[in-house]
């Protein structure tokens, strides 16, 4: 696939880098510097190259959003028109500093960004700490993997999410309609606070159980 990433620091960085090994052409794109996005597309190696948000979007089959809540619009602006295009999110709707939920609990970032975007949505990677990422994708081949929850309205934009989430490493677990977020964003606001409650990084992560009767 062609993967425009918007936003490319600790998130965007590394998922972008992951799904170049993956085999995808990956555009990086909104970094404070030309030379940084340069650097990631030589290091991720595969076909990623550094662009403008305009270009990341441009042609994309789907759209990383990887940027701090505040700089939203500003990304979006530059990005352009995304109306009917695949957006894969991982922003969580923070403050300034990072602390509280912007928009909750009737609604979510993923279903404002829908709204705003006339994107088909998907709300996923939200819940992982960004460090964990290189080392589910080096474990890919494991016998388990990590389980991703995921979620949007749009079918076909779920089936591109699920793949990336798969190429990524993880297992993804559809939890319903984008509406969903309103529930999976608090809980990624809670994994991040308890993951990072030592301020040495991530000291816990968590998976899901299935029971089956
Ligand atoms: N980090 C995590 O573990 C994690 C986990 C789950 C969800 N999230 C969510 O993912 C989103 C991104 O988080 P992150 O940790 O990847 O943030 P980040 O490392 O700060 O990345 C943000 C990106 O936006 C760029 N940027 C910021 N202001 C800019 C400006 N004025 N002009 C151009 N580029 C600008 C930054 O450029 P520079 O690279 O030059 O600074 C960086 O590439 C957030 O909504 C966060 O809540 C993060």
């Amino acid at each position: 696939m062609r993967i425009g990433i918007l936003g490319s620091g600790l998130m965007g960085g590394k998922l972008g880098t992951i799904f170049a090994r993956a085999g995808h052409d990956v555009v990086f794109s909104y970094a404070h510097s030309k030379e940084k996005l340069k650097r990631l597309a030589r290091d991720a190696g595969g076909n990623a190259r550094a662009g403008t948000p305009a270009e990341a979007a441009h042609n994309a089959d789907a759209v990383l959003l990887a940027v701090n809540w505040p700089r939203m619009d500003d990304v979006l602006k530059k990005a352009g028109d995304l109306s009917g295009k695949v957006i894969v999110t991982c922003s969580l709707p923070l403050n300034d500093a990072n602390t509280e939920l912007v928009v909750a609990h009737k609604s979510s970032g993923a279903e404002q960004l829908a709204t705003k975007t006339g994107a088909h949505v998907v709300a996923a990677f939200q819940t992982v700490p960004s460090e964990v990422l290189f080392d589910v994708f080096e474990g890919r081949d494991n016998a388990t993997r990590p389980s991703m929850v995921y979620c949007g309205s749009h079918e076909s934009a779920k089936k591109v999410a699920a793949a990336l989430i798969r190429d990524a490493g993880f297992d993804p677990v559809d939890a319903g309609s984008l509406r969903i977020a309103r529930y999976t964003e608090p809980f990624a606001l809670l994994i991040g606070q308890l993951a990072y409650e030592g301020n040495e990084g991530p000291e816990l992560a968590y998976r899901f159980e299935r029971f089956v009767r």
